[in-house]
């Protein structure tokens, strides 16, 4: 059966009682999750212990590292800090390409370090030239990264792209990075989660609002098993 991935990506959201009052929901309701699905979830750096303090029944992952090794760089999360913490880190959102500056090289450059400390990448792209820039960059990628394609326009937007879409463009991502599980991100719910990982080329969804509510998030990892 093929890999499924529900990456929830809490961006910058939940104060300490927020987040604890979602763990609580969330493990008291979780489903049983058969051994071909990952949920993982990725709230800010803050919550890592109160998560890792759990036994959380699923992967934890964070939304960003530093693109330097530990040392002098002020307010920095280096990789290797997390590296016993969680199993994934997000690289190169949107978001923060757009906000914070944050160029190809970049993202290159923090790809590198989490591979260096076995975590694995997933590398949020939002068209197919990152993914090629990528894979020419850090060709080591392929062994355990993960890429989430996330159309601009879809982010946060309400407006999905089409299952369709979604799948021609994950297939082109697959004709430089063969190997590599490719998730879809972009105003995905319960409502529409099936369409995108019932396509050909996509084995998972990246969800941002949907996750911030454990009783959504719940509804939504159930109707995509
Ligand atoms: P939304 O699900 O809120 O559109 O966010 C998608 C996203 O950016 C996940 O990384």
């Amino acid at each position: 059966m093929k890999n499924l991935f529900i990456l929830g990506n809490w961006k910058s959201n939940k104060t300490m009682t927020e987040a604890a009052n979602w763990l609580e929901i969330f493990s008291k309701n979780m489903p049983q999750i058969p051994g071909h699905v990952s949920v993982i979830v990725c709230p800010g750096f803050i919550h890592l212990p109160l998560f890792s303090s759990r036994t959380a029944p699923f992967a934890l992952g964070v939304q960003n590292v530093s693109a330097y090794e530990t040392g002098a760089f002020t307010g920095e999360i280096a990789a290797s800090m997390v590296a016993n913490t969680v199993s994934y880190a997000m690289i190169g959102h949107s978001e923060r390409r757009k906000h914070l500056g944050e160029t190809d090289e970049v993202v290159a450059e923090k790809v590198k370090r989490v591979l260096s400390v076995g975590i694995r990448p997933v590398v949020c792209v939002s068209d197919v030239a990152q993914a090629e820039k990528l894979a020419a960059s850090v060709p080591e990628f392929t062994k355990t990264g993960l890429i989430l394609y996330e159309p601009l326009f879809a982010i946060g937007s309400g407006k999905s792209d089409s299952p369709e879409n979604a799948n021609i463009a994950a297939g082109s991502i697959h004709g430089i990075l063969p190997e590599t599980p490719i998730l879809y991100g972009g105003s995905v719910t319960a409502e529409n989660v099936r369409g995108f990982v019932g396509t050909e080329h996509i084995t998972g969804v990246g969800v941002g609002g949907a996750s911030l509510d454990a009783a959504k998030f719940l509804s939504l990892i159930s109707a995509a098993l």
